[in-house]
Protein backbone atom coordinates (compact mmCIF):
# COMPACT_ATOMS: atom_id res chain seq x y z
CA UNK A 1 0.00 0.00 0.00
CA UNK A 2 1.48 3.92 -0.58
CA UNK A 3 2.37 5.89 1.82
CA UNK A 4 0.88 8.87 0.29
CA UNK A 5 -1.57 11.02 2.05
CA UNK A 6 -5.10 10.82 0.57
CA UNK A 7 -8.25 13.08 0.90
CA UNK A 8 -11.55 11.12 -0.19
CA UNK A 9 -14.99 13.12 -0.47
CA UNK A 10 -17.84 10.67 -1.09
CA UNK A 11 -20.51 12.97 -2.98
CA UNK A 12 -23.94 11.92 -1.05
CA UNK A 13 -26.04 14.75 -1.87
CA UNK A 14 -28.11 13.85 -4.63
CA UNK A 15 -32.12 13.29 -3.45
CA UNK A 16 -32.54 10.20 -5.83
CA UNK A 17 -35.53 10.87 -7.11
CA UNK A 18 -35.83 8.07 -9.27
CA UNK A 19 -35.84 5.70 -5.83
CA UNK A 20 -39.33 7.13 -5.16
CA UNK A 21 -38.57 7.24 -1.56
CA UNK A 22 -38.25 9.76 1.68
CA UNK A 23 -35.10 7.90 2.81
CA UNK A 24 -31.86 9.46 0.71
CA UNK A 25 -30.40 7.76 -1.85
CA UNK A 26 -27.45 6.58 -0.38
CA UNK A 27 -29.37 5.24 2.73
CA UNK A 28 -30.62 2.33 1.08
CA UNK A 29 -29.04 -1.07 2.04
CA UNK A 30 -27.43 -3.45 0.05
CA UNK A 31 -26.56 -6.46 1.92
CA UNK A 32 -28.00 -4.80 5.22
CA UNK A 33 -25.31 -2.03 5.04
CA UNK A 34 -26.02 1.24 3.34
CA UNK A 35 -24.67 2.01 0.59
CA UNK A 36 -22.76 4.87 1.59
CA UNK A 37 -21.24 2.51 4.53
CA UNK A 38 -19.72 -0.20 1.23
CA UNK A 39 -17.86 3.23 0.13
CA UNK A 40 -16.58 3.89 3.38
CA UNK A 41 -15.86 0.48 4.24
CA UNK A 42 -13.47 0.30 1.51
CA UNK A 43 -11.83 3.48 1.27
CA UNK A 44 -10.52 2.29 4.88
CA UNK A 45 -9.96 -0.43 3.19
CA UNK A 46 -7.85 0.78 0.65
CA UNK A 47 -5.74 3.44 3.48
CA UNK A 48 -7.44 6.19 2.68
CA UNK A 49 -6.52 8.39 5.47
CA UNK A 50 -8.76 11.92 5.35
CA UNK A 51 -12.66 11.20 4.48
CA UNK A 52 -14.85 13.67 3.90
CA UNK A 53 -18.52 13.20 2.62
CA UNK A 54 -21.17 15.70 0.93
CA UNK A 55 -24.50 16.02 1.95
CA UNK A 56 -27.38 17.73 1.22
CA UNK A 57 -28.72 20.36 2.97
CA UNK A 58 -32.11 18.43 4.18
CA UNK A 59 -30.45 14.89 5.84
CA UNK A 60 -29.66 14.96 9.32
CA UNK A 61 -30.53 11.37 9.44
CA UNK A 62 -27.51 10.43 6.86
CA UNK A 63 -24.79 13.05 8.27
CA UNK A 64 -25.60 10.41 11.79
CA UNK A 65 -25.29 7.63 9.47
CA UNK A 66 -21.85 8.75 8.28
CA UNK A 67 -20.89 9.98 12.21
CA UNK A 68 -22.00 6.16 13.05
CA UNK A 69 -20.23 4.44 10.42
CA UNK A 70 -17.20 6.41 9.86
CA UNK A 71 -16.53 8.29 13.51
CA UNK A 72 -13.25 10.55 11.80
CA UNK A 73 -15.20 11.36 8.69
CA UNK A 74 -16.28 14.68 8.01
CA UNK A 75 -19.60 15.86 6.84
CA UNK A 76 -19.72 18.93 4.52
CA UNK A 77 -23.43 20.46 3.58
CA UNK A 78 -23.93 20.81 -0.33
CA UNK A 79 -26.74 23.56 -0.09
CA UNK A 80 -27.88 24.20 -3.45
CA UNK A 81 -27.59 21.30 -5.99
CA UNK A 82 -25.34 22.60 -8.33
CA UNK A 83 -23.52 19.41 -9.84
CA UNK A 84 -20.93 16.92 -9.23
CA UNK A 85 -17.82 19.48 -9.36
CA UNK A 86 -19.85 22.18 -6.79
CA UNK A 87 -20.64 19.53 -4.62
CA UNK A 88 -16.75 18.46 -4.01
CA UNK A 89 -15.74 22.19 -3.38
CA UNK A 90 -18.31 22.28 -0.62
CA UNK A 91 -15.46 20.17 0.97
CA UNK A 92 -13.48 22.94 0.26
CA UNK A 93 -12.06 23.40 3.73
CA UNK A 94 -10.58 19.58 3.59
CA UNK A 95 -9.30 20.56 0.53
CA UNK A 96 -7.02 23.17 1.52
CA UNK A 97 -5.50 21.07 3.58
CA UNK A 98 -3.26 19.72 1.23
CA UNK A 99 -2.60 16.19 0.82
CA UNK A 100 -1.06 13.86 -1.85
CA UNK A 101 -4.05 12.48 -3.19
CA UNK A 102 -7.37 14.09 -3.30
CA UNK A 103 -9.68 11.06 -4.55
CA UNK A 104 -13.74 12.19 -5.42
CA UNK A 105 -16.12 9.10 -5.07
CA UNK A 106 -19.93 9.18 -5.50
CA UNK A 107 -22.08 7.56 -2.69
CA UNK A 108 -24.61 5.58 -4.66
CA UNK A 109 -21.41 3.45 -6.64
CA UNK A 110 -21.36 0.80 -3.23
CA UNK A 111 -19.59 -2.27 -5.35
CA UNK A 112 -16.33 -0.39 -5.87
CA UNK A 113 -13.37 -2.50 -4.19
CA UNK A 114 -10.43 -1.24 -2.30
CA UNK A 115 -8.23 -2.50 -5.12
CA UNK A 116 -9.89 -0.91 -7.65
CA UNK A 117 -9.01 2.60 -5.48
CA UNK A 118 -5.68 1.58 -5.59
CA UNK A 119 -5.28 1.20 -8.96
CA UNK A 120 -6.56 4.86 -9.38
CA UNK A 121 -4.11 5.81 -6.73
CA UNK A 122 -1.38 4.13 -8.47
CA UNK A 123 -2.04 5.72 -11.55
CA UNK A 124 -1.25 9.41 -9.39
CA UNK A 125 2.10 7.81 -7.97
CA UNK A 126 3.15 6.28 -11.44
CA UNK A 127 3.44 10.79 -12.06
CA UNK A 128 -0.54 11.58 -13.57
CA UNK A 129 -2.28 14.36 -12.17
CA UNK A 130 -5.51 13.52 -12.46
CA UNK A 131 -6.82 9.81 -13.46
CA UNK A 132 -10.16 8.76 -13.64
CA UNK A 133 -11.66 5.25 -13.80
CA UNK A 134 -13.67 3.97 -16.80
CA UNK A 135 -15.70 1.36 -17.30
CA UNK A 136 -16.25 -0.94 -20.78
CA UNK A 137 -20.29 -1.28 -21.42
CA UNK A 138 -22.68 -2.88 -23.92
CA UNK A 139 -25.11 0.17 -22.23
CA UNK A 140 -23.39 3.72 -22.00
CA UNK A 141 -26.40 5.38 -22.34
CA UNK A 142 -26.70 8.49 -19.30
CA UNK A 143 -23.42 7.75 -18.51
CA UNK A 144 -19.96 10.52 -19.40
CA UNK A 145 -17.94 9.39 -22.42
CA UNK A 146 -14.54 8.59 -22.23
CA UNK A 147 -12.97 10.77 -25.21
CA UNK A 148 -9.40 8.70 -25.16
CA UNK A 149 -6.35 9.89 -27.59
CA UNK A 150 -2.43 8.73 -27.79
CA UNK A 151 -3.03 7.14 -24.31
CA UNK A 152 -4.21 10.56 -22.55
CA UNK A 153 -8.01 11.22 -21.60
CA UNK A 154 -8.86 14.31 -23.43
CA UNK A 155 -12.20 15.07 -22.19
CA UNK A 156 -15.32 13.55 -20.81
CA UNK A 157 -18.40 14.12 -22.32
CA UNK A 158 -21.82 13.90 -20.95
CA UNK A 159 -24.47 11.84 -22.11
CA UNK A 160 -26.36 15.18 -23.19
CA UNK A 161 -23.20 17.38 -24.57
CA UNK A 162 -22.19 14.45 -26.93
CA UNK A 163 -22.46 14.83 -30.68
CA UNK A 164 -23.48 11.49 -32.23
CA UNK A 165 -20.11 10.32 -32.99
CA UNK A 166 -18.63 10.52 -29.48
CA UNK A 167 -22.64 9.00 -27.99
CA UNK A 168 -21.33 5.51 -29.33
CA UNK A 169 -18.04 5.48 -27.25
CA UNK A 170 -18.79 2.54 -24.76
CA UNK A 171 -15.77 3.46 -22.36
CA UNK A 172 -17.33 5.45 -19.68
CA UNK A 173 -16.76 7.38 -16.29
CA UNK A 174 -17.30 5.45 -13.24
CA UNK A 175 -17.22 8.76 -11.46
CA UNK A 176 -14.33 7.92 -9.86
CA UNK A 177 -11.38 10.11 -10.24
CA UNK A 178 -8.21 11.03 -8.74
CA UNK A 179 -6.15 14.37 -8.59
CA UNK A 180 -3.03 14.79 -7.04
CA UNK A 181 -3.50 17.55 -4.51
CA UNK A 182 -1.53 20.26 -5.10
CA UNK A 183 -3.54 20.59 -8.47
CA UNK A 184 -7.02 19.41 -7.24
CA UNK A 185 -8.61 23.10 -5.57
CA UNK A 186 -7.67 25.16 -8.61
CA UNK A 187 -8.77 22.53 -11.12
CA UNK A 188 -12.00 22.33 -9.28
CA UNK A 189 -12.24 26.11 -9.01
CA UNK A 190 -11.65 26.79 -12.76
CA UNK A 191 -14.62 24.61 -14.06
CA UNK A 192 -17.74 26.69 -14.81
CA UNK A 193 -21.44 25.98 -16.17
CA UNK A 194 -21.38 26.25 -19.88
CA UNK A 195 -23.13 22.95 -20.60
CA UNK A 196 -26.80 21.41 -21.69
CA UNK A 197 -27.97 21.02 -17.61
CA UNK A 198 -26.31 24.39 -16.55
CA UNK A 199 -24.49 22.52 -13.78
CA UNK A 200 -20.87 22.65 -12.41
CA UNK A 201 -19.63 18.95 -13.98
CA UNK A 202 -16.67 17.17 -12.14
CA UNK A 203 -15.47 15.65 -15.33
CA UNK A 204 -14.87 19.49 -17.24
CA UNK A 205 -11.53 19.07 -15.01
CA UNK A 206 -10.61 16.42 -17.25
CA UNK A 207 -10.31 19.05 -20.38
CA UNK A 208 -8.91 21.98 -17.85
CA UNK A 209 -6.10 19.57 -17.10
CA UNK A 210 -4.86 19.37 -20.31
CA UNK A 211 -5.09 22.50 -21.08
CA UNK A 212 -2.94 22.94 -18.60
CA UNK A 213 -0.20 20.80 -19.82
CA UNK A 214 -1.11 18.36 -16.94
CA UNK A 215 -0.88 14.22 -17.32
CA UNK A 216 -4.62 12.97 -17.32
CA UNK A 217 -5.14 9.41 -18.05
CA UNK A 218 -8.39 6.66 -17.50
CA UNK A 219 -7.40 3.08 -15.43
CA UNK A 220 -10.11 0.50 -16.10
CA UNK A 221 -12.48 -1.42 -13.89
CA UNK A 222 -15.26 -3.51 -14.50
CA UNK A 223 -18.81 -3.04 -15.32
CA UNK A 224 -20.20 -4.62 -12.13
CA UNK A 225 -17.98 -2.59 -9.88
CA UNK A 226 -18.44 0.50 -10.74
CA UNK A 227 -22.22 0.05 -11.56
CA UNK A 228 -24.04 3.48 -10.02
CA UNK A 229 -27.99 3.21 -8.68
CA UNK A 230 -30.47 5.48 -9.62
CA UNK A 231 -33.36 3.06 -9.49
CA UNK A 232 -35.15 0.37 -7.48
CA UNK A 233 -34.18 -1.82 -10.16
CA UNK A 234 -30.44 -1.02 -10.19
CA UNK A 235 -30.43 -1.69 -6.61
CA UNK A 236 -31.80 -5.03 -6.59
CA UNK A 237 -29.06 -5.42 -9.68
CA UNK A 238 -26.64 -4.18 -7.33
CA UNK A 239 -27.64 -6.28 -4.64
CA UNK A 240 -27.53 -9.72 -6.63
CA UNK A 241 -24.23 -9.14 -7.83
CA UNK A 242 -23.44 -8.34 -4.25
CA UNK A 243 -24.50 -11.85 -3.30
CA UNK A 244 -22.87 -13.42 -5.85
CA UNK A 245 -19.34 -11.61 -4.93
CA UNK A 246 -20.10 -12.72 -1.27
CA UNK A 247 -21.08 -16.61 -2.14
CA UNK A 248 -17.89 -16.73 -4.22
CA UNK A 249 -15.69 -15.14 -1.19
CA UNK A 250 -17.32 -17.51 1.14
CA UNK A 251 -16.42 -20.57 -0.95
CA UNK A 252 -12.64 -19.18 -1.40
CA UNK A 253 -12.14 -19.27 1.96
CA UNK A 254 -12.94 -23.16 1.97
CA UNK A 255 -16.76 -22.62 2.84
CA UNK A 256 -19.18 -25.69 1.17
CA UNK A 257 -22.61 -24.11 -0.42
CA UNK A 258 -24.33 -26.61 -1.95
CA UNK A 259 -26.92 -23.98 -3.88
CA UNK A 260 -25.15 -20.98 -3.79
CA UNK A 261 -27.97 -18.94 -5.72
CA UNK A 262 -29.80 -19.89 -2.69
CA UNK A 263 -27.68 -18.60 0.09
CA UNK A 264 -27.81 -14.80 1.06
CA UNK A 265 -24.63 -12.92 3.01
CA UNK A 266 -25.51 -9.39 4.72
CA UNK A 267 -21.94 -7.47 4.44
CA UNK A 268 -20.53 -8.50 7.55
CA UNK A 269 -20.97 -12.48 7.73
CA UNK A 270 -17.94 -14.51 8.77
CA UNK A 271 -17.92 -18.23 8.06
CA UNK A 272 -14.56 -20.20 8.74
CA UNK A 273 -13.24 -22.78 6.30
CA UNK A 274 -14.92 -25.79 6.55
CA UNK A 275 -18.90 -24.64 7.10
CA UNK A 276 -21.35 -26.09 5.04
CA UNK A 277 -24.14 -24.34 4.00
CA UNK A 278 -27.48 -26.07 2.68
CA UNK A 279 -30.15 -24.96 0.86
CA UNK A 280 -32.08 -21.48 0.90
CA UNK A 281 -30.38 -19.81 4.25
CA UNK A 282 -30.62 -16.67 5.06
CA UNK A 283 -27.85 -14.92 7.00
CA UNK A 284 -28.76 -11.22 8.37
CA UNK A 285 -26.14 -8.80 9.91
CA UNK A 286 -23.74 -10.20 12.85
CA UNK A 287 -23.33 -13.51 12.00
CA UNK A 288 -20.53 -15.76 12.80
CA UNK A 289 -20.15 -19.79 11.83
CA UNK A 290 -16.83 -21.60 13.25
CA UNK A 291 -15.15 -24.51 11.37
CA UNK A 292 -16.86 -27.68 10.73
CA UNK A 293 -20.33 -26.17 11.75
CA UNK A 294 -23.45 -26.89 9.19
CA UNK A 295 -26.13 -25.03 8.45
CA UNK A 296 -28.86 -26.65 7.42
CA UNK A 297 -31.66 -26.06 5.03
CA UNK A 298 -33.98 -23.08 5.15
CA UNK A 299 -32.71 -21.88 8.37
CA UNK A 300 -32.56 -17.88 8.96
CA UNK A 301 -29.59 -16.63 11.19
CA UNK A 302 -28.84 -13.03 12.57
CA UNK A 303 -26.67 -11.36 15.34
CA UNK A 304 -25.64 -15.35 16.00
CA UNK A 305 -22.26 -17.28 17.02
CA UNK A 306 -22.41 -20.73 15.93
CA UNK A 307 -19.20 -22.94 17.49
CA UNK A 308 -17.39 -25.21 15.63
CA UNK A 309 -19.00 -28.46 15.06
CA UNK A 310 -22.28 -27.48 15.56
CA UNK A 311 -25.39 -28.33 13.32
CA UNK A 312 -28.11 -26.05 12.72
CA UNK A 313 -31.52 -26.41 10.77
CA UNK A 314 -33.17 -27.60 9.20
CA UNK A 315 -35.72 -24.65 9.78
CA UNK A 316 -34.20 -23.20 12.59
CA UNK A 317 -34.01 -19.63 13.57
CA UNK A 318 -31.04 -17.71 15.42
CA UNK A 319 -31.38 -14.64 16.35
CA UNK A 320 -29.85 -11.45 17.66
CA UNK A 321 -27.50 -12.78 20.99
CA UNK A 322 -27.66 -16.53 20.10
CA UNK A 323 -24.01 -17.68 21.17
CA UNK A 324 -23.37 -21.47 20.57
CA UNK A 325 -20.77 -23.39 21.63
CA UNK A 326 -19.41 -26.05 20.16
CA UNK A 327 -20.82 -29.36 18.83
CA UNK A 328 -24.54 -28.05 20.05
CA UNK A 329 -27.52 -28.72 18.07
CA UNK A 330 -30.48 -26.91 17.06
CA UNK A 331 -33.12 -28.52 15.26
CA UNK A 332 -36.12 -27.94 12.85
CA UNK A 333 -38.33 -24.92 14.25
CA UNK A 334 -36.81 -23.83 17.05
CA UNK A 335 -35.89 -20.26 17.52
CA UNK A 336 -33.44 -19.42 19.78
CA UNK A 337 -32.91 -15.45 21.00
CA UNK A 338 -30.23 -13.85 23.46
CA UNK A 339 -29.23 -17.44 24.66
CA UNK A 340 -26.20 -19.37 25.13
CA UNK A 341 -25.61 -22.83 24.60
CA UNK A 342 -22.61 -24.66 26.32
CA UNK A 343 -20.81 -27.34 24.23
CA UNK A 344 -22.65 -30.38 23.45
CA UNK A 345 -26.11 -28.55 24.48
CA UNK A 346 -29.24 -29.81 21.95
CA UNK A 347 -32.43 -28.45 21.45
CA UNK A 348 -33.82 -29.81 18.59
CA UNK A 349 -37.39 -29.81 17.97
CA UNK A 350 -39.80 -27.04 17.89
CA UNK A 351 -38.92 -24.97 20.97
CA UNK A 352 -38.18 -21.11 21.71
CA UNK A 353 -35.10 -20.59 24.37
CA UNK A 354 -35.09 -16.55 24.88
CA UNK A 355 -33.27 -14.87 28.09
CA UNK A 356 -31.94 -18.19 28.42
CA UNK A 357 -28.27 -19.87 29.28
CA UNK A 358 -28.28 -23.68 28.87
CA UNK A 359 -25.62 -25.50 29.91
CA UNK A 360 -23.44 -28.15 28.88
CA UNK A 361 -25.00 -31.49 27.28
CA UNK A 362 -27.95 -30.37 28.59
CA UNK A 363 -30.77 -31.44 26.28
CA UNK A 364 -34.09 -29.76 26.01
CA UNK A 365 -36.73 -31.59 24.61
CA UNK A 366 -39.40 -31.28 22.04
CA UNK A 367 -41.78 -28.70 22.54
CA UNK A 368 -39.82 -26.42 25.29
CA UNK A 369 -40.74 -22.98 25.84
CA UNK A 370 -38.89 -20.41 28.04
CA UNK A 371 -41.68 -17.70 29.46
CA UNK A 372 -39.63 -14.83 29.40
CA UNK A 373 -41.97 -12.16 28.86
CA UNK A 374 -44.67 -11.02 30.81
CA UNK A 375 -46.07 -8.01 29.04
CA UNK A 376 -43.94 -5.69 31.00
CA UNK A 377 -39.98 -6.93 31.38
CA UNK A 378 -37.90 -9.50 29.97
CA UNK A 379 -36.74 -12.11 32.46
CA UNK A 380 -34.21 -15.21 32.54
CA UNK A 381 -33.90 -18.47 32.46
CA UNK A 382 -30.65 -20.33 33.39
CA UNK A 383 -30.23 -24.68 33.11
CA UNK A 384 -26.63 -25.96 34.08
CA UNK A 385 -25.34 -28.29 32.50
CA UNK A 386 -25.86 -32.52 32.16
CA UNK A 387 -29.78 -31.71 32.44
CA UNK A 388 -32.60 -33.04 31.04
CA UNK A 389 -36.13 -31.03 30.01
CA UNK A 390 -38.57 -33.20 28.92
CA UNK A 391 -40.75 -32.42 26.18
CA UNK A 392 -43.61 -29.82 26.25
CA UNK A 393 -42.47 -28.20 29.18
CA UNK A 394 -42.66 -24.71 29.92
CA UNK A 395 -40.16 -22.95 31.90
CA UNK A 396 -41.67 -19.45 33.39
CA UNK A 397 -38.42 -17.11 34.08
CA UNK A 398 -36.71 -15.99 35.98
CA UNK A 399 -36.07 -19.47 36.80
CA UNK A 400 -32.76 -21.36 37.95
CA UNK A 401 -32.61 -25.18 36.76
CA UNK A 402 -28.98 -26.44 38.29
CA UNK A 403 -26.66 -28.99 36.97
CA UNK A 404 -28.43 -32.86 36.48
CA UNK A 405 -31.72 -31.78 36.70
CA UNK A 406 -34.54 -33.46 35.28
CA UNK A 407 -37.87 -31.97 34.67
CA UNK A 408 -40.30 -34.16 33.70
CA UNK A 409 -42.23 -34.13 30.46
CA UNK A 410 -45.00 -31.64 30.49
CA UNK A 411 -43.68 -29.68 33.05
CA UNK A 412 -44.58 -25.86 33.82
CA UNK A 413 -41.56 -24.89 36.09
CA UNK A 414 -42.50 -21.85 38.21
CA UNK A 415 -39.63 -22.45 40.95
CA UNK A 416 -36.06 -23.04 40.85
CA UNK A 417 -34.48 -26.70 40.79
CA UNK A 418 -31.44 -27.21 42.62
CA UNK A 419 -28.72 -29.54 41.39
CA UNK A 420 -29.60 -33.42 40.34
CA UNK A 421 -33.37 -33.15 41.36
CA UNK A 422 -36.39 -34.45 39.85
CA UNK A 423 -38.95 -31.77 39.37
CA UNK A 424 -42.88 -32.95 37.97
CA UNK A 425 -44.67 -29.50 37.18
CA UNK A 426 -48.37 -31.36 36.05
CA UNK A 427 -51.11 -33.08 37.27
CA UNK A 428 -50.80 -36.15 38.37
CA UNK A 429 -52.26 -39.22 36.20
CA UNK A 430 -55.22 -41.06 37.43
CA UNK A 431 -56.08 -44.26 35.74
CA UNK A 432 -59.71 -45.99 36.84
CA UNK A 433 -59.64 -49.52 35.31
CA UNK A 434 -62.96 -50.71 33.48
CA UNK A 435 -64.36 -47.25 33.85
CA UNK A 436 -63.72 -46.56 29.49
CA UNK A 437 -66.20 -49.54 28.83
CA UNK A 438 -68.85 -48.58 31.52
CA UNK A 439 -68.56 -44.78 30.00
CA UNK A 440 -69.01 -46.23 26.58
CA UNK A 441 -71.93 -47.92 27.21
CA UNK A 442 -74.35 -44.98 28.91
CA UNK A 443 -73.43 -42.41 25.99
CA UNK A 444 -74.32 -45.53 23.43
CA UNK A 445 -77.85 -46.03 25.64
CA UNK A 446 -78.36 -42.51 25.50
CA UNK A 447 -77.95 -41.80 22.14
CA UNK A 448 -80.42 -44.80 21.32
CA UNK A 449 -82.65 -43.29 23.83
CA UNK A 450 -83.17 -40.30 21.19
CA UNK A 451 -83.77 -41.67 17.99
C1 LIG B 1 -22.19 11.26 -13.19
C2 LIG B 1 -21.03 11.75 -14.10
C3 LIG B 1 -20.96 10.84 -15.32
C4 LIG B 1 -20.77 9.42 -14.89
C5 LIG B 1 -21.84 8.97 -13.92
C6 LIG B 1 -21.49 7.63 -13.33
C7 LIG B 1 -20.78 14.15 -13.83
C8 LIG B 1 -21.09 15.49 -14.39
N1 LIG B 1 -21.30 13.11 -14.48
O1 LIG B 1 -23.40 11.45 -13.88
O2 LIG B 1 -19.90 11.26 -16.14
O3 LIG B 1 -20.73 8.57 -16.00
O4 LIG B 1 -21.96 9.91 -12.82
O5 LIG B 1 -22.51 7.13 -12.52
O6 LIG B 1 -20.06 14.08 -12.84
N2 LIG B 1 -24.21 14.87 -6.41
C9 LIG B 1 -24.14 15.79 -5.39
N3 LIG B 1 -24.48 17.08 -5.65
C10 LIG B 1 -24.86 17.52 -6.87
C11 LIG B 1 -24.94 16.57 -7.92
C12 LIG B 1 -24.60 15.26 -7.66
O7 LIG B 1 -23.77 15.43 -4.26
O8 LIG B 1 -25.13 18.73 -7.01
C13 LIG B 1 -23.83 13.47 -6.14
C14 LIG B 1 -24.99 12.51 -6.21
O9 LIG B 1 -25.52 12.29 -4.92
C15 LIG B 1 -24.33 11.23 -6.72
C16 LIG B 1 -23.17 11.75 -7.54
O10 LIG B 1 -22.92 13.07 -7.13
O11 LIG B 1 -23.82 10.44 -5.67
C17 LIG B 1 -23.42 11.68 -9.05
O12 LIG B 1 -24.47 12.53 -9.38
P1 LIG B 1 -25.53 12.12 -10.49
O13 LIG B 1 -26.48 13.25 -10.65
O14 LIG B 1 -26.10 10.78 -10.19
O15 LIG B 1 -24.58 12.07 -11.78
P2 LIG B 1 -24.85 11.31 -13.13
O16 LIG B 1 -25.81 12.07 -13.96
O17 LIG B 1 -25.15 9.88 -12.87
CA1 LIG C 1 -25.73 8.62 -10.93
Amino acid sequence: MTTRSCLSIVLAAGLGTRMKSDLPKVMHEIGGLPLVGHVLKALGRAGSDRISVVTGPDMPELATLVRDLAPHARCYVQTDRLGTAHAVLAAKPALEIKSDDVLVLFGDTPLVTPETIAKVRQGLERGADLVVLGFQTRNPFGYGRLLVENGRLVAIREEKDASEAERKVTYCNSGIMGITGKHALSLLEAIGNDNAKKEYYLTDAVEIANERGLTVVAVTGSETETQGINTRAQLAACEAAFQNRMRHAAMDEGCSLLAPQTVFFSHDTKLDADVIVEQNVVFGPGVKVSSGARIRAFSHLEGATVGTGSVVGPYARLRPGAVLGSDTRVGNFVEVKNATFGPGAKVNHLSYIGDASVGSKSNIGAGTITCNYDGYLKHRTEIGANSFVGSNSTLVAPVKLGNGVFVSAGSVITDNVSKDSLAFGRARQVVKEGKAKVLRERLQAEKDAKY
